[in-house]
This record gives C-alpha cells, structure tokens and sequence, in this order.
C-alpha cells in the first residue's frame, strides 16, 4: 500500500472496494489482465473495465480527471470544466464519496460540499435529480471521489453499466425497526441490483433461514418461504401462515415442488455450499438464485473460481454475479437465474 494516496490516471478505471479488501480486489484484476496499481486504502486502479466485473469492487468509474490539489472553488470549477467536455447529450447523476476507510470517511463533508458546488456549475436541465431512473434514461453517473493527501478525482460510468447506482457503491438503508436480523439489509440490497424480485405468491425456500431476516422480508413481500434450518425461528415467522419450518440440515433437504426462488444464507463451507446450489440448478428445483457466500479464508479468490465454476459448469446457473457488496462483510453476494 502506498504511504500516501496516489491519484488516477485518467482514461483508466478507478475502483473502490471495502477497506481491507484491496489486495483480493488487486488480485483479481490481475488475473483478467487488467494492470492494476493499488492507489491507497479502498482505492484500486486499472488499465481497463474486465468482464465479469470484479467481485470485490463496490463501484467502478472511468477517470476523467484527476485534479491537483487547490482550494474548494478552483476544484469545483475544474472538475464542472471535466464533465462538461464529456461526450453525448444524455443526463448526469452527479455524487460523491469517500474511500470507506478511516482516513477517507471524515472527508465527507468536504466531498458533499464539492458535490453542491459543482452542482451549481452545470446545467441544470443535464442533471437528473432523480437517481432511481437514472437506467432508464441512459445517464451517465459522474462521482466525485474525495481522498486522503489532496486526491480529488472526476470518474464516470454509464447507470446500466455500474456496479451500484449509490455513490461509491456505498448503498446505505436505514434499519428496518421490525427486522430479526441485520442480515435482512444484505438481502435488500442483493435484492436491489436485480431486473425483477420475488413478490406475492412466489415460493422461496431460504436455506439457513434462521433467525429469519431474509424470511421476514420475503414474507413482507407477500412470499410464500420454506425456512430450512436446524435452529429456531423467530417465533412470529414460526407460526406464521406462509411460513412452513423444515428443521433440519439444508444437504438433506428435497423440495416438495419447484420453487421460484431460493435463498441461501448458509453459515457453511463455500465450496460444499456451492455444490448445493449447483445441485439445486441441476434437478431444476428453482428459476432464480441470491445466495450469500462466506469467505472467512486469507486466499479467497481460488475459492471464488471455484465457486463461480461450480454454480455456471455444474449447476447451470446463468447470468452469475458476484459481488461484495456494501453490507457483506467476510462474504460475497451471488445472483442467477435458470430457465425451468
Ligand atoms: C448467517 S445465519 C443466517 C441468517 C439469516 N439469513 C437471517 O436473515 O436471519 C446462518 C445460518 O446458517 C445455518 N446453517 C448452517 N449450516 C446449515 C445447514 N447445513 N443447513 C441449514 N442451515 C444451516 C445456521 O443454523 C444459521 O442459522
């Protein structure tokens, strides 16, 4: 890691990853032979965007502009300049954020100062206030990245493209006051990045559904859920209507029709998780997959190949993402869909 941040090239990517997981983000875009330079804490560069997208970058942006160090109006000045001369008429979703890490988020404030007054500086009719359409309209989500020792960077990526809509991938939720569990909010967002989500009358079974986060907010979505799980149930969702509780170990368990959808949140080896899920992909018993997967390992990235062979080679699982996303610790999100 570099003793001080380093700034971006422009025309090269600027990625930003949870604190502590730059190595394992650098790693992998060495692997897809994409040149990258570790920039500072939660900052990586590379020469290039690789498909699949890395699984331990929150965000990606192209580098517009790095700016040099100067006082608040001349960096908002420069950085309104740089996103003016972007190509195409479409709309801007302008952010900011800070690299999450102890030195990037008291920045914060600074990085939303910038973000009004370069706000101030565009045109308004360019700017779509409304990030939640941001797809849609085919905008362009223009980030303001605030770092430590003066890096202050202009980066763009289309909204279809990225990774995450929120600035620096940093997809914050308040916490749901009824929720049993933190867990729900990882299944929240996992649920967020999707074309469509699990609603009234679906069937889910959730694997490793105990206390039942992930079942409480299926059940919220007018789900039915088959709980599977040796442990207990909240016992709110143990009685409730459409909740049936299978108590017992996930590799035993056979569905007793299709379901729609199946969750997996199993605290369980990764690979022997994998080869579930694959199995599950194999015999057809479900149509849609979000599954969080534990890496408590140093070397996660072997177990990633793995894990991502297994579900696509002998699971059949399409469209695989693999992501880490903002409320996953120790662990990345993956999503699929299959057709029946
Ligand atoms: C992180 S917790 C799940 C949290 C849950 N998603 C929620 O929102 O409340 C992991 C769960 O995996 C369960 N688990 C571990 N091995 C399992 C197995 N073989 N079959 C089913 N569940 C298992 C544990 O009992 C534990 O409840």
């Amino acid at each position: 890691m570099p003793a001080q941040t380093q700034p971006p090239v422009a025309g090269r990517w600027l990625w930003t990853c949870r604190a502590g997981f730059e190595s394992h983000l650098f790693e992998e875009l060495a692997w897809a032979g994409a040149a990258p330079r570790l920039l500072g804490d939660a900052l990586v560069e590379s020469e290039r965007s690789p498909s699949p997208p890395p699984a331990f970058a929150r965000a990606g942006y192209q580098v517009v502009a790095s700016l040099p160090p100067g006082a608040p109006e001349v960096l908002a000045e420069a950085a309104a300049r740089s996103i003016g001369v972007l190509p195409g008429a479409g709309p801007w979703v302008l952010q900011s954020f800070t690299p999450d890490s102890p030195r990037g988020n008291p920045l914060a404030t600074t990085a939303e100062a910038l973000e009004a007054a370069v706000k101030a500086r565009l045109p308004s009719e360019r700017l779509l206030e409304d990030g939640g359409r941001a797809k849609e309209s085919g905008a362009r989500l223009v980030a303001l990245c605030v770092a430590p020792d003066g890096v202050t960077v202009v980066g763009s990526v289309f909204a279809r493209e990225a990774l995450s809509l929120a600035p620096g991938g940093r997809r914050r939720m308040r916490r749901e006051v009824e929720s049993p569990s933190r867990a729900a909010m990882k299944l929240e967002e996992a649920l967020d990045g999707l074309a469509f989500e699990p609603g009234r009358g679906d069937v889910c079974v959730d694997l490793g559904a105990a206390p039942g986060g992930w079942t409480q907010r299926l059940v919220a979505r007018g789900a039915r859920v088959v709980a599977v799980d040796p442990a207990k149930l909240m016992p709110e969702l143990a009685s409730h209507g459409r909740v049936k509780h299978v108590q017992e170990s996930a590799f035993a368990y056979a569905p007793e029709e299709p379901a729609d959808w199946l969750f997996c949140d199993m605290a369980w080896r990764p690979l022997e998780v994998a080869q579930l899920l694959a199995k599950w992909g194999r015999r057809g018993w479900a149509s849609h997959l979000v599954a969080n997967i534990k890496l408590p390992m140093k070397d996660k990235n072997p177990v990633l190949v793995r894990v991502r062979h297994t579900l696509v080679e002998e699971g059949g699982w399409e469209g695989l993402t693999v992501r880490q996303l903002y409320h996953d610790r120790d662990e990345v999100t993956v999503t699929a869909h299959r057709l029946r």
